[in-house]
């Protein structure tokens, strides 16, 4: 596992955006892994940077970690509309290649199973990227996950929806349940980018970078990835030894 530490939330972006523009630079046709919330969003704020610049992301292929179960694709807070004002619109990509869980599905664990072999179809995930829960989830993969899962249905941990209740108008608008890529779906990606700023982080990132391997906290499934990159202002890094 690589460690990196950088000043702030904004160098925290450009490492990984930086990361991410060499591999597409490479392979402009790369299948990214992409996350929601607030980490991610300075990273996908240097890649618009970049493309301003002449980086060409219009033949990459997207696939998001997660996404609510029963919530309206066109409800602002829905990862569908998440991805595309985030991450679709500002990066340029083509929404035909950009794939996010079905969480209105009837059935949802055939939805599940129909996403893990959409990403398989793709070739696997070049590079995922990832943000990190307070509880140490990745995707959705609250504490006890199984470290082998595939993608499938969760039910959100109490401390999860309360700190994304911010995200809605209340904590009771904010759903049960998800479907999120599991840890082993994460673990097949090719490249893992793990970016995290920010004091609230700091216990959470000690646990996976200097803890056991523990479904207890799921993130730590990354000391398993041979080619796992965490990225982290000083503030995350602060309960390093
Ligand atoms: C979102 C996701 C989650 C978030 C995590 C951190 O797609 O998979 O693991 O990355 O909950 O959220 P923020 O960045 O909002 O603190």
């Amino acid at each position: 596992m690589e460690v990196v530490i950088v000043a702030g939330p904004v160098e925290v972006g450009a490492f990984a955006a930086g990361r991410i523009a060499e591999i597409v630079a490479a392979k402009p046709e790369a299948v990214l892994g992409v996350a929601t919330g607030s980490s991610p969003l300075e990273t996908y704020r240097a890649l618009a940077a970049r493309r301003d610049a002449g980086l060409d992301l219009s033949r990459v292929s997207a696939f998001a970690l997660d996404e609510y179960v029963g919530i309206a694709h066109d409800h602002p807070e829905s990862y569908h509309a998440v991805v595309d004002r985030e991450v679709v619109q500002p990066l340029g990509l083509d929404a035909a290649r950009v794939r996010v869980p079905n969480g209105l599905a009837a059935d949802l664990d055939a939805a599940a199973d129909d996403y893990e072999a959409q990403i398989a179809a793709a070739g696997g995930v070049d590079v995922q990227l990832l943000g990190i829960g307070g509880n140490g989830h990745i995707g959705f993969n609250e504490p006890t996950s199984s470290l082998a899962s595939r993608t499938r249905v969760k039910t959100l941990a109490p401390a999860t929806r309360e700190a994304n209740a911010r995200f809605f108008d209340s904590l009771d608008q904010v759903p049960m349940h998800c479907l999120t890529q599991g840890l082993g779906t994460i673990l097949d990606a090719k490249r893992a980018l793990l970016v995290a700023q920010g004091a609230s982080k700091a216990h959470a990132i000690a646990q996976i970078v200097e803890g056991p391997v523990s479904s207890m906290w799921p993130g730590s499934v990354l000391q398993l990835h041979r080619h796992a990159t965490i990225v982290i202002d000083e503030a995350a890094a602060s309960e390093l030894t």
